[in-house]
């Protein structure tokens, strides 16, 4: 594994207290820091759930954690870091202010953005030390979903990258090293392009919203669980990739060539969706309903932590 690092949090939302309970439990020291007042307590208690999730799913037991601190400025929290996992609002300008200050006190650490949509391009432009700037970027919740995908700007050092990945790996998860950015990076990509065909299976009355998740979770989810989805059609028959592309290529292309979207949704459209999936989870259950989520997550990660 990497050595033990130090990592500094910035943002201890949904994001930031997750990625900081992941990396203490790899051993890495992590110094936490927010400016919303009672942010850092709500903090620590997600920090210790984190803990508790990935012992009960049998990762990373029997290493030492690394201390948490709780940060009372940005400056102590990145003075003397080795890599800073920035994970504010998703406000260019906010976090384009943040890594200006970041830099004073940490000139050559390794600044990483949690961005979902920002380019690093665009996100570290004229930021000095862009040669070790990189977006990496998790999905929710980061300790539970095993990969990150590393996303280089036009300055970003080779070095940067490798060290990012081996910090990353560190605490158990893959990553994907995109070549070069592109918006929405790849795990968004997929996943709008498959949102953006649900809202037009529901638009044209194909599907309703609740039975269209149901295809997900008991269909394509179970399989792309195991095997992704350029493999699945590799085993489609006896003669591999290029076997099922000259069985089925002519039928696959005359329904791809409709699935061009040009207006993904409209008010209307959005109102048909949120109404059944309200009913199906009213508004003051979410929270249970991530803490359902996180126990399936929790299940399946117990599933394949021999994988
Ligand atoms: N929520 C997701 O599904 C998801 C997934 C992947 C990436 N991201 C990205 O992660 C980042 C954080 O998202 P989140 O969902 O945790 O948001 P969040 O609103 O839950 O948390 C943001 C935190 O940043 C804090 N903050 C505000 N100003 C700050 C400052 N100046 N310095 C440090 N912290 C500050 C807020 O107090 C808050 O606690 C965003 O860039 C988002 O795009 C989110």
């Amino acid at each position: 594994m990497a050595d033990e690092l130090t990592v500094a949090c910035l943002g201890a939302g949904l994001i930031g207290a997750s990625w900081a309970g992941l990396f203490s439990a790899a051993g890495h020291a992590v110094r936490l820091y927010d400016p919303a007042p009672g942010a850092l307590e709500a903090a620590a208690a997600r920090v210790a759930q984190v803990h508790a999730d990935l012992i009960e799913i049998g990762v990373l037991t029997g290493r030492m954690p690394g201390a948490v601190t709780y940060a009372a400025s940005l400056a102590e929290a990145v003075t003397g870091a080795d890599h800073v996992q920035e994970n504010a609002p998703e406000r260019l300008d906010l976090k384009r202010a943040l890594f200006a200050e970041i830099r004073q006190h940490a000139p050559e650490a390794i600044l990483a953005s949690s961005t979902s949509t920002f380019p690093p391009s665009e996100l570290f432009e004229g930021i000095a030390g862009a040669g070790r700037a990189l977006v990496v970027h998790p999905m929710l919740p980061p300790h539970l979903m095993p990969i990150a995908e590393i996303v280089p700007g036009p300055a970003t050092d080779p070095a940067a990258v490798e060290a990012t990945a081996a910090l990353i790996r560190s605490t158990g998860h893959e990553v994907i090293r995109l070549k070069r950015e592109t918006p929405g990076f790849v795990l968004n990509r997929l996943q709008f392009a498959l949102l953006a065909e649900s809202y037009q299976l529901v638009d044209r009355g194909i599907c309703d919203p609740v039975e269209l998740d149901r295809a997900v979770v008991r269909g394509l989810g179970y399989r792309w669980a195991c095997i992704g989805p350029l493999t699945a059609s590799h085993l489609m028959g006896d003669g591999g990739f290029a076997g099922q592309l000259r069985a089925y290529g002519p039928a696959v292309r005359r329904v791809m060539s409709q699935l061009n979207v040009t207006e993904p949704w409209s008010d209307v459209l959005a109102d048909t969706i949120d109404a059944p999936l309200r009913a199906e989870i009213p508004l003051d259950s979410i929270p249970a309903a991530r803490d359902a989520r996180d126990a399936r997550l929790k299940a399946l990660r117990r599933l394949r932590a021999a994988d």
